[in-house]
């Protein structure tokens, strides 16, 4: 362990699965970042890939909450993840967390992802590979009546957006799905990169009205989103600052 201070701000990271599987390989793999019960639980996916992203997104979640705490790469496996759900209040699911921390994982399609801020904030992060076609339900699952009124037709970059700044204010929020998105309006312009971030109005959800997400830079073909309350900056690491310790 060093004795680095935590940043104050939030942080994130996007890589593909497959190198942080090369990255990790001389330190003894992604498994080697992992509790024995995060590997076993990857054999339950059938595709290698979803295996592959199930084990990254871990390993990157304990790599970084490892940094977050000062800590060094041999210590990511021991590192002690507890779970808790807002909505039923289960430890058996639900957003995992760190002592010390406050942490947000997400993964899709070969990429992973992971947030982390100052303990007792709300962290949310999601990243979302681009389809190339949406189901017909899309809009009237995620969109608010007015975000439907401004989408153009087959627009699938912007419905992607929404959903990707949706899911991290809802994951902030502890609550993820549970909270159907159409029921979250969020006030700004979601089509632009550098506006102030998107603020999630939804009286109905007070964990959740006045979250904000900002869209981060993500891999070509990917969108992703961090909502961080509380927090002052949102900086991007590098999985050079993970392994060097
Ligand atoms: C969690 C959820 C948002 C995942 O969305 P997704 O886009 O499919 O997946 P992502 O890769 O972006 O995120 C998955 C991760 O979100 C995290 N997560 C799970 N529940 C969460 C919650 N309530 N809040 C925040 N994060 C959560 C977990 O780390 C999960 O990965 P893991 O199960 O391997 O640890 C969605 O599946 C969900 O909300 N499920 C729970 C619904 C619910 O709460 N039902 C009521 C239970 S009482």
């Amino acid at each position: 362990m060093n004795n680095r201070n935590p940043p104050a701000g939030s942080v994130f990271l996007i890589v593909h699965s497959a190198d942080l599987e090369a990255a990790c390989a001389p330190a003894g793999g992604l498994a080697a970042c992992l509790s024995p019960a995060e590997a076993r639980s990857a054999r339950r996916f059938a595709r290698t890939a979803d295996r592959l992203d199930y084990l990254a997104s871990h390993a990157l979640f304990r790599l970084v909450a490892a940094h977050r705490l000062g800590h060094g790469f041999a210590e990511a496996p021991q590192l002690e993840v507890s779970r808790r759900c807002a909505g039923c209040g289960s430890t058996g699911h639900g957003k995992p967390a760190v002592a010390g921390a406050s942490l947000s994982l997400s993964r899709s399609k070969g990429a992973v992802m992971v947030a982390a801020g100052p303990e007792g904030t709300q962290v949310g992060a999601d990243i979302e590979g681009i389809p190339d076609a949406l189901h017909s339900g899309f809009d009237h699952y995620v969109a608010s009546a007015a975000e439907r009124e401004a989408l153009a037709p087959g627009d699938i970059s912007a419905r992607i957006r929404l959903w990707v700044a949706k899911e991290a204010v809802l994951k902030a929020a502890g609550l993820g799905l549970s909270v159907p998105p159409a029921g979250v309006h969020l006030a700004g312009n979601p089509a632009d990169d550098n506006h102030p971030a998107l603020r999630a109005e939804s009286p109905a959800h007070p964990q959740v009205h006045g979250l904000t997400a900002d869209f981060v830079p993500a891999p070509p073909g990917y969108t992703a989103a961090v909502s961080a309350a509380g927090t002052t900056s949102l900086t991007r690491l590098t999985l050079a600052d993970l392994l060097a310790a």
